[in-house]
C-alpha cells in the first residue's frame, strides 16, 4: 500500500556504508518484517481457514499446539488487530478480507461488562477497522463498547474498576475496587469514543481515571504498581500490590510498558503536557533500570530475584517501541526514535524472531504471560505481535515523511 523507501533507503546505505556499520538499511528492515509477518499469518490463517471456524489464537499450549481463545478472552482484539495492521503495511485486501471476519466475530463484545479489558478488544479490532481502513459503520460498536466500559466507572474513587472483586482468582485477594495499570490502555477507546459520538462523558471518565491513577500508582522513582485498590465509595486506597509481578514493591515490566504507552495516548487526546511530562518519567524509570539489559528486551520484572536468569517478556518490549515512537512525534528533539529504532533491531533479530513456520506461527518469541499464576513462561503472545506490527507501521509511517 504504502510507496517503498528507495530513496531513504539508498541514502541510508550509503551512510551505512561510509561510516563502516553492519546495520540493515531501514527500507529492507520494514520491508523485511512485513514479509515475515506475512509469511507467518499466511500459515497461521491457512489452518484457521481450513478449520471451517473462527479461530482466535492466543499463545501455544506446553504441548505446542496452539491456543485458541474465546471472544470473552481479553486478548481477543490483538490477533484481529493484527490483521488490520498487516492489512495497512501491505495493502493486500486479504488481509482486509481476514481482518473484517475476524474482528466481526468480536460483535458481543460490546456488551461485554464483566472486567475492563473491552477497550483492548474493540480497540485493537474494531477501532483499527475504523481508523485504517475506513469502517464507518463499527462506530456504533465502538460506541457501544465505551457505554460498557463506563459502567465500571466508579465515581467516588474516580477509576474504572478492572476486575470484579468477587470473581475468579480476584476473589481471594480481598479487594473492593482493584484497579491495575493495564486499565490506561483502555481510555483510548473512551476518547475515541467521544470523538465519534460527540458525548463527552466517555473523555470525561477517562480524565478522571487517568488523574486518579497518576495520583496513586506512581512510586517516587516513577515506576508502578500494578494493583491499587480503593474503597469504591470514598476514593480511599486500600491497598497497593501485585497481581503478575514479582512482589508488590517490585515493578513489573509489562506494568510499566502499559504506563508509558497509556499516557501518550492520553496526551494524543487531551493535548495536557502532565501527562507526557509523565510518559517521559516512565521512559526515565525504564531506560535507567540497572536491570535492563543492553538489547532493551526488559526480564519480566525489573526486580525478579535471579536476574539475569528470569525470562525475557518481549510484549513489554514490543508495546514500549510503539509508544516510543509516538513520543518522538510530541517531542522530535528527544531520542525515543532512536531508542525504540534500537528495541526494534533486537526484536527482528533471530534471538526474538521466529523462523518462519516455528513459534505456532506467531512472529515473536520470548514473553511471559504471568509467572505468578505459572501461565505462559517464556511463550510467544498476540499482543507481543500486535504491539510489534503497530510500531513497525508506526517506524515506517515516521520515515516515510
Ligand atoms: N492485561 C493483562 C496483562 O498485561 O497480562
Amino acid at each position: 500500500m504504502k510507496t517503498a523507501l528507495t530513496t531513504l533507503g539508498v541514502s541510508i546505505l550509503l551512510f551505512a556504508s561510509c561510516a563502516g556499520q553492519k546495520q540493515q538499511p531501514e527500507s529492507n528492515f520494514i520491508q523485511d518484517n512485513i514479509d515475515n509477518a506475512v509469511a507467518q499469518h499466511t500459515l497461521q490463517t491457512d489452518i484457521i481457514e481450513k478449520s471451517g471456524k473462527i479461530l482466535n489464537p492466543r499463545t501455544v499450549n506446553k504441548d505446542g499446539s496452539i491456543h485458541y481463545i474465546p471472544i470473552d478472552d481479553w486478548c481477543s482484539g490483538f490477533f484481529p488487530g493484527s490483521m488490520w495492521l498487516t492489512y495497512e503495511l501491505t495493502g493486500d485486501q486479504k488481509w482486509e478480507k481476514l481482518a473484517e471476519k475476524y474482528t466481526e466475530d468480536l460483535d458481543s463484545v460490546k456488551h461485554l461488562k464483566w472486567h475492563h479489558d473491552v477497550g483492548f478488544m474493540i480497540g485493537c479490532s474494531y477501532l483499527n477497522g475504523y481508523r485504517l481502513a475506513g469502517k464507518t459503520a463499527y462506530k456504533d460498536v465502538i460506541v457501544e463498547a465505551a457505554r460498557s466500559l463506563s459502567t465500571r466507572f466508579r465515581p467516588g474513587a474516580g477509576v474504572i474498576q478492572s476486575w470484579d472483586a468477587d470473581r475468579g482468582w480476584q476473589a481471594e485477594r480481598g479487594w473492593k475496587c482493584p484497579v491495575i495499570i493495564d486499565n490506561m490502555m483502555n481510555l483510548e477507546l473512551l476518547f475515541e469514543a467521544t470523538r465519534l459520538s460527540g458525548d463527552s462523558t466517555f473523555y470525561d471518565i477517562a480524565v478522571k481515571h487517568a488523574d486518579t491513577t497518576l495520583a496513586n500508582h506512581f512510586r517516587a522513582d516513577n515506576s508502578c504498581y500494578h494493583v491499587v485498590d480503593y474503597d469504591p465509595e470514598t476514593g480511599e486506597v486500600r491497598s497497593k500490590q501485585t497481581a503478575q509481578g514479582y512482589a508488590d514493591e517490585s515493578s513489573w515490566a509489562r506494568g510499566q510498558a502499559w504506563a508509558l504507552y497509556g499516557y501518550t495516548t492520553c496526551y494524543r487526546y487531551t493535548h495536557d503536557k502532565k501527562y507526557l511530562d509523565h510518559a517521559e518519567k516512565v521512559y526515565n524509570f525504564i531506560f535507567n533500570n540497572k536491570n535492563l539489559p543492553a538489547d532493551l528486551v526488559p526480564y519480566w520484572d525489573y526486580d525478579a530475584p535471579n536476574i539475569p536468569n528470569e525470562p525475557r517478556d518481549v510484549s513489554s518490549a514490543a508495546c514500549t517501541a510503539s509508544a516510543l515512537y509516538e513520543m518522538s512525534t510530541y517531542l522530535p528533539g528527544k531520542n525515543y526514535k532512536e531508542t525504540a529504532d534500537k528495541i526494534m533491531e533486537s526484536l527482528a533479530s533471530p534471538a526474538y524472531r521466529a523462523e518462519v513456520g516455528t513459534n505456532g506461527n506467531f512472529i515473536l518469541m520470548h514473553s511471559v504471560g504471568s509467572i505468578p499464576h505459572g501461565a505462559e513462561i517464556d511463550v510467544p503472545l498476540n499482543y507481543a505481535d500486535y504491539y510489534f506490527l503497530e510500531a513497525l507501521m508506526r517506524k515506517r509511517d515516521l520515515e516515510e515523511k
